[in-house]
């Protein structure tokens, strides 16, 4: 049932463009416009919406995490995501008009369950994003959209990811479409990246060997750093939380502005820093930004493991590893820059001798509070 591979986890990963496709299947149609029919909530009352606010938790609270960058540039909706272990603990503010997100890969999550019928008591609507069908959360929702990515067996969350950022997308596009908001040539370039990024992945799938490799000649380090900004911010966070929970390591993901507000500290000589670069084009701002935080570690010591876009060339000089990704628009980035990232998790956990597919402590849901 492994389907030729050791574990579970590396199916998974292995799965994700065909996860991808069929997240895409059948809801964008051949005029580029979205048809997200099981959305039932009506236009009229996503019109109505002057709040989003996603809750999830782990992995998934990531994939909300960039759902808020893209819903807000996309749309200009105000987005907040939370933990949804801390949300309803703080009273927040809903009603009516706000619009929740809630992700959740099994649908059992009990976190996140409480904290969608904390927001329906407050009179908001609830769309759940979910990849478990007839499952509790979206059985308690207004509205559902659906993942396509198959029963996920490994506990560590791989193709359900990139699935909830497949869905977070169409939402988010979704909104835009039905409110008219900058439904531009922008708009119809990124449904156009979109339905073509599942070669992208599989591209990237091809060429994990040398990530591999590296993962192996780090399995007597103690501590592995991730650096990202805008959307690379949640998947460095995404990759030190596979990395904590397959390969028991000491692993933290940091906004790359942070650094000199505290964590430049931790670096000292042949630490190792994963740095999730964003593309030159589009905002250049931020890739110059970060090709500077590359230098300022690298000066202090740290082996720099660098994520770059192909064609990026302003980072090689800094590399001491260059994991090369295909271009995408900015926003749609974390579908190729977050496979690198599970692929040496994977394999750092195997060098350790762990248990990949279940890891320690973990259960795949987790249904108490
Ligand atoms: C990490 C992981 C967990 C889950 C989290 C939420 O790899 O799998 O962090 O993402 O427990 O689970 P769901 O999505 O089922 O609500």
């Amino acid at each position: 049932e492994k389907g030729g591979y050791d574990y579970f986890m590396l199916k998974e990963i292995a799965e994700q463009p065909k996860a991808v496709a069929d997240t895409l299947l059948g809801r964008i149609d051949a005029s580029g416009s979205l048809t997200l029919d099981e959305v039932r909530i009506s236009a009229s009352e996503l019109r109505e919406v002057d709040k989003v606010v996603i809750v999830a938790c782990g992995t998934a609270f990531h994939a909300g995490m960039i759902a808020k960058y893209a819903i807000e540039h996309w749309t200009r909706i105000p987005c907040e995501v939370e933990l949804a272990s801390e949300f309803r603990y703080r009273d927040p503010i809903l009603d009516g008009r706000s619009l929740v997100i809630a992700i959740s890969q099994s649908g059992e999550t009990m976190d996140t369950l409480m904290a969608l019928r904390h927001a329906r008591e407050q009179g908001s609507k609830v769309l759940a994003i979910c990849n478990t069908n007839g499952s509790t959360i979206p059985r308690e929702s207004d509205a559902v959209l659906y993942t396509h990515a198959g029963p996920e067996v490994a506990v560590a969350s791989t193709k359900a990811f990139l699935t909830q950022l497949v869905a977070c997308y169409l939402v988010a596009l979704y909104l835009g479409q039905v409110r008219g908001t900058k439904w531009g040539d922008e708009i119809g370039a990124v449904i156009r990246d979109l339905s073509h990024i599942s070669g992208e992945v599989e591209r990237v799938l091809e060429t994990m060997e040398p990530v591999r490799a590296l993962a192996r000649s780090l399995a007597d380090k103690n501590t592995v750093l991730f650096l990202g900004r805008h959307v690379g911010y949640p998947v460095a966070l995404e990759g030190a939380l596979k990395l904590k929970e397959l390969a028991y390591m000491h692993a933290e993901g940091f906004a790359a502005g942070e650094l000199k507000h505290g964590p430049i500290a931790l670096i000292e000589d042949d630490l190792p820093v994963v740095v999730v670069v964003p593309s030159p084009r589009g905002r250049s701002v931020l890739h110059d930004k970060i090709v500077s935080n590359i230098q300022e570690i690298r000066a202090r010591g740290a082996r720099t493991i660098v994520i770059a876009e192909e064609g990026d060339e302003a980072v090689v000089p800094y590399a001491d590893h260059l994991i090369r990704i295909p271009a995408t628009p900015t926003l749609l980035q974390p579908l190729v820059a977050t496979v690198p990232l599970q692929v040496f998790a994977c394999e750092l956990a195997t060098a350790r001798g762990n248990e990949v597919d279940q890891p320690r402590n973990l259960a795949k849901s987790v249904t108490v509070e």
